[in-house]
């Protein structure tokens, strides 16, 4: 399983809503969180190993009792508001000033298929909401204020580069 950057077409498409909760499903989840864990992320959604369903998981401390993975995933309600740095996995060595809601609610499966109501607050709310946009194709780079966009244009462009000579995604 590897690791997929900006922009490789797959990360602009939108996810498919997971349809069974097996054994393979758990096994995928378990390999995203070593995916995660190896880049040293805190949030992963499937499309970032070029998976195209609706799966993301999350470990904000790293402990392995604070792991989460959330299926099918929905944000019911968004409220409050808070600015801040953040980074993606896809986008090594960007980090641009993001708006999200302070608490989310939502509603989504665990990997057994059970229906999970969740509720979040700062850096998890933050977490959740970056990784549910994935699952709909939308990117920090969509998100990003026109000043950030400009200030980064041109490691934006790097990344562009690397992956027009194919040399972005070494197996790993
Ligand atoms: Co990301």
């Amino acid at each position: 399983m590897r690791l997929v950057r900006y922009p490789e077409p797959v990360l602009m498409k939108k996810s498919e809503e997971v349809e069974e909760f097996n054994d393979k499903l758990r096994h995928f989840a378990y390999k995203m969180f070593e995916v995660m864990y190896r880049h040293k992320g805190i949030g992963l959604a499937a499309p970032q190993v070029g998976i195209l369903k609706r799966i993301i998981v999350i470990n904000l401390t790293g402990n392995e009792d604070d792991e989460i993975s959330l299926v099918n995933p929905i944000i019911t309600k968004s409220t409050g508001s808070q600015i801040a740095e953040e980074g993606c996995l896809s986008f090594p060595g960007i980090f641009a000033k993001i708006e999200r809601g302070e608490k989310i609610t939502g509603n989504a499966c665990n990997l057994l298929g059970e229906s999970v109501d969740f509720e979040a607050h700062d850096l998890l709310a933050r977490a959740i909401a970056h990784e549910v946009d994935h699952l709909d194709g939308i990117l920090l780079c969509d998100k990003m204020s026109p000043t950030d966009k400009i200030a980064l244009k041109t490691e934006l462009r790097k990344l562009e580069k690397l992956y027009a000579k194919g040399t972005c995604n070494p197996a790993s």
